[in-house]
């Protein structure tokens, strides 16, 4: 039987099955950005801001997408971004969406929060495996997990540094959609009216290993979804800081990235503390509304650190065309999220493959179109982009608030 994702010719079409396959409860977590989700909405609209100008009679009939990372070659210029929850949106999704990565001949970053060990999507999907650590205020915990991500073979430790404390996504609260789980009519009823996503993957879970865990937590903190998490040792860690990337430089001698970073100081921080990348990132809007786009710094960051460690960036990409705008604005690659977690969720592994063909037919017909052979030679002079706001406006602003003060003063 053919796959049904098959059907879905954008990432819009694998969102919408994947809405139609998921309690709403889990839709939502997924799908939605935090508080009034300002950031989220951003993320999208600023792709749209700028616009692409395309050179013309330029023999393109030999195009790559290929790029190298951490002197790794890849068939395209994406990754997958670590995702907590994508064992909830497919049984054992982390390696569903390994293996298409893998088949694709792009990374994936296994999450910290995932429901599937690290260990066995090592051994059962391969390719080229990333780590994201969450530090744990008990940070001997984490560095645990630094040396099993090292015996297990990953290439790269990310470390994620945007989430000091825990976001404030009210729809989750309304849908009762928290962890622990806790079981109201509402959400029960949610799930009965899923059947496909109760019976495939729920109960898959509960007959085979119980309610679903968090995998790769040491096992005298592991916990099932459904429990309360054990004290503070696995809090949010608010106690992060530089000194703490420092120690895991010496911990981890493979490619260390950090993730979530929006201002280029922090990107140049990062560099003197030995980071071999920066992802920038505002979590796909889902951490701290009102934070600025990726997209939107970008060229700044690029600037301060683009030409002595690797910058990638994620949030809001959801086109092929979006994917070319980051690399044109001097991004190494560009990390998936939701793109790839949509197509789990509508159909598994065949559902993730999907997505990245998308992603692939996207990237190579936008590149036809623009005249450019290479991502080497993608540049912002195939672009035409508005002047950041607040750069353009701040010279005025002050001016204004000076012109105030004076006011003021003279009418004292
Ligand atoms: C459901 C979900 C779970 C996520 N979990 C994590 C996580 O555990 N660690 C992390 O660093 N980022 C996490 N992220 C953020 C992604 O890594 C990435 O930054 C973001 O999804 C990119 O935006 P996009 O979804 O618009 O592509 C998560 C995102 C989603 C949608």
């Amino acid at each position: 039987m053919k796959d049904r994702t098959s059907r879905a010719y954008n990432i819009a079409d694998l969102r919408e099955m994947a809405r139609r396959r998921l309690p709403k409860g889990l839709f939502e977590f997924v799908d939605r950005g935090t508080e009034d989700e300002v950031s989220w909405r951003n993320n999208r609209t600023a792709f749209e801001r700028i616009k692409f100008r395309p050179r013309t009679l330029v023999d393109v009939s030999g195009r790559t997408q290929q790029v190298t990372l951490f002197g790794k070659t890849h068939t395209m210029p994406i990754a997958i971004a670590p995702t907590g929850t994508a064992g909830l949106l497919w049984h054992e999704g982390e390696i569903a969406l390994a293996r298409a990565a893998r088949q694709a001949g792009i990374p994936f970053t296994l999450a910290t929060g995932s429901m599937t060990a690290m260990e066995k999507v090592a051994e059962q999907a391969g390719g080229t495996l990333w780590f994201q650590l969450y530090m744990w205020p008990d940070r001997s915990l984490s560095h645990r997990l630094v040396q099993r991500a090292l015996a297990a073979g990953f290439e790269a430790l990310i470390v994620t540094v945007d989430g000091a404390v825990s976001a404030n996504r009210e729809y989750n609260l309304r849908n009762g959609f928290t962890i622990p789980f806790s079981f109201t009519r509402r959400n029960v009823t949610d799930v009965l009216m899923h059947p496909r996503w109760l019976l495939g993957v729920l109960t898959r879970y509960l007959v085979t290993m119980g309610m679903p865990r968090y995998e790769n937590y040491p096992s005298e903190i592991k916990y099932k979804v459904t429990a309360r998490p054990m004290g503070r040792s696995q809090m949010k860690n608010d106690s992060l800081n530089w000194e703490d990337l420092r120690q895991l430089r010496k911990l981890w001698p493979h490619t260390l990235l950090v993730k979530g970073v929006l201002h280029p100081q922090d990107a140049t921080l990062a560099v003197d503390c030995g980071a071999d990348g920066v992802i920038v990132s505002n979590h796909g809007g889902r951490n701290l509304d009102g934070a600025v786009s990726p997209i939107e710094v970008l060229p700044e960051i690029v600037d301060a650190v683009g030409s002595r460690i690797t910058v990638l960036v994620d949030s809001g990409f959801r086109r092929g065309s979006d994917v070319v705008k980051g690399l044109a604005l001097g991004a190494h690659a560009v990390l998936i999220g939701r793109g790839t977690l949509y197509g789990i969720a509508a159909g598994g592994e065949a559902g993730a493959a999907r997505a990245l063909a998308i992603f692939r037919e996207e990237i190579d017909r936008v590149m036809a179109l623009l005249g450019c052979r290479s991502v080497a030679e993608l540049g912002a002079d195939y672009l035409s982009r508005p002047e950041p706001a607040w750069q353009s406006a701040a010279p005025a602003h002050s001016a204004l608030r000076l012109l105030d003060t004076a006011r003021t003063a003279a009418e004292i």
